[in-house]
């Protein structure tokens, strides 16, 4: 079986490629350019395409059995979707896994949580195999914050404090893979959450405790200052990141609403995932530690 994944050298699609590799699956991986050697384990294939351009995308889907489909967060998030879907199912592919995100349908004041609904209601209606993950917010964003919380001593994320469910892309991928090579899983949509959740005080106080300093919570009341930081530095919650001015604004939104309403998961939700992995999920507090003891071996390292 062969399985086109999209998305294959960003993070969570790199890890989808791992997992279905180690499932024994071909896999050809979807990107704009020709990745630099040593991105992709040899026995994958590359497809040079562009979902923004549909021949090179039915190109990409020529002869493979099944489609992982992420798409990055980008303004016409439903352009590419729809396109890429409408070719698989042309080409007759057997399934398609679409990654969308938690709760979309609760905060389509955010756009892309809006697209991502679309999306997810044009494949349900569609006739062709699917299974939806919606994953929440991914504990890797914390690794773009590693100037903020090493250096000045601030959590900059305005999570607020009703608790935003999180999960670790590792774990999305092995959903992902579960449902590409396992039966079972068609027409189901899978929220993806670990069992604790985010808030701004928590996580100031967890990172304070594994990094041995007072870290302090940036606080929630200011969303004009949160957005105008983002259209000058680019998402917070990325290593390297262009200022992208729409994506400002829609990040803005989604933390509002994080605030207001919360985006909670419930242990139901975490036992669910739990029960396809076979395991617990990964938590955020096991990440955070991951992530600080490599900051600071990091620290500790001779120079030269
Ligand atoms: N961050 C969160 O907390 C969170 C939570 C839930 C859902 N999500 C969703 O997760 C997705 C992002 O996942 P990620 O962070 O793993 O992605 P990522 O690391 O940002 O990678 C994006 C990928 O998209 C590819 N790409 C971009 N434009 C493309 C185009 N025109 N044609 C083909 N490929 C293109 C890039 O490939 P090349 O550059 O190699 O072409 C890259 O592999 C978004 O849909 C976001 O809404 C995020």
């Amino acid at each position: 079986m062969k399985v086109l994944v999209t998305g294959a050298t960003g993070r969570t699609g790199s890890e989808v490629v791992k997992a279905l590799l180690q499932r024994g699956v071909d896999v050809r991986a979807l990107t704009r350019k020709q990745p630099k050697p040593g991105t992709f384990p040899s026995a994958v294939e590359i497809a040079l395409g562009d979902l923004t351009d549909p021949v090179s995308t039915a190109e990409a889907l020529k002869r493979v059995d099944k489609l992982f489909l992420l798409i990055a967060g980008i303004p016409d998030e439903i352009v590419q979707a729809l396109t890429a879907y409408s070719l698989a199912k042309k080409a007759g592919l057997r399934q398609v896994t679409y990654l969308s995100v938690y709760q979309a349908d609760k905060f389509l004041e955010v756009p892309h949580f809006a697209a991502k609904y679309a999306v997810e209601e044009a494949i349900r209606a569609g006739r062709m195999p699917y299974t939806i993950l919606r994953p929440a917010y991914f504990l890797q964003n914390e690794r773009g914050l590693k100037a903020a919380l090493t250096g000045a001593g601030v959590y900059p994320i305005p999570a607020g404090n009703r608790g935003v469910a999180v999960v670790d892309v590792r774990d999305i991928a092995e959903v992902a893979a579960i449902s590409l090579t396992e039966e079972g899983h068609e027409g189901k949509t899978y929220d993806l959450v670990s069992s604790d959740m985010l808030t701004g005080l928590g996580a100031a106080a967890t990172w304070s405790k594994l990094l041995g300093k007072e870290i302090t919570y940036g606080g929630h009341g200011d969303f004009d200052s949160f957005e105008a930081r983002m259209r000058k530095t680019g998402n917070p919650m990325r290593e390297t990141a262009s200022p992208m001015l729409w994506l400002a604004h829609d990040i803005r939104l989604m933390f509002e609403g994080f605030v207001e309403r919360g985006f909670r998961n419930t242990e139901d939700q975490t036992a669910r995932v739990a029960a396809l992995l076979g395991r617990p999920p990964r938590t955020y507090s096991g990440y955070a530690e991951e992530l600080a003891t490599e900051w600071l071996q990091r620290e500790l390292q001779p120079v030269g």
